[in-house]
């Protein structure tokens, strides 16, 4: 993969999340990764921003609280497979990555999948819980009728690869 500048990277932030999904990553105190596919690339703070959504149920939020990095990594259509397993099963009752078997590294407590087409390396900047009660009835009838709201991360952009 080759590093490029922010300036150079042009890409579609609805159709990345919402179709092609990305794999969250943390690898501070343990390697771990899930699927996500709500999220958006912005700008806040006069900074360019990665902003994510993680439900406090998954394994991920318990790192990403301790973690001060995270990556989200976009691959080819070929790995949905892998997306879809990391997307089901939790780290926190086996390693999954490693079952999985798709290959990584880790580099100054961030992770990089060897695979992906695009990974954005972010630094924490945000966590903020979502307030329920600012939430639309509908939307929250829809999407939390367990509760588990999600989470917002903000990541400022500190790298980003392609293929
Ligand atoms: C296509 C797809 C998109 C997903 N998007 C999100 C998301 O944006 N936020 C979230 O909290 N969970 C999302 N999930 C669910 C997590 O990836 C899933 O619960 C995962 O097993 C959590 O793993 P963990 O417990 O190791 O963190 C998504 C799952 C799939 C299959």
């Amino acid at each position: 993969m080759k590093q490029i500048h922010l300036s150079e990277l042009n890409v579609s932030s609805f159709s990345l999340f919402n179709y092609q999904w990305c794999l969250i990553g943390v690898a501070g105190d343990k390697v771990n990764a899930m699927t996500a596919s709500w999220g958006g690339l912005g700008t806040l703070w006069n900074k360019a921003v990665v902003t994510i959504y993680v439900r406090p149920s998954r394994y991920t939020h318990v790192l990403l609280e301790r973690d001060d990095h995270f990556t989200i990594s976009f691959f080819g259509q070929q790995h949905r497979p892998v997306l879809n397993y990391l997307g089901t099963i939790s780290g926190r009752d086996k390693d999954k990555i490693a079952e999985c078997g798709i290959s990584y590294h880790v580099n100054q407590g961030a992770l990089y999948f060897d695979d992906a087409e695009l990974i954005i390396k972010c630094k924490k900047i945000l966590t903020q819980p979502l307030d329920e009660h600012r939430i639309s009835e509908d939307i929250k009838r829809l999407m939390y009728p367990n509760g588990d709201v999600h989470t917002m991360v903000i990541g400022e952009v500190e790298e980003v690869w392609i293929k």
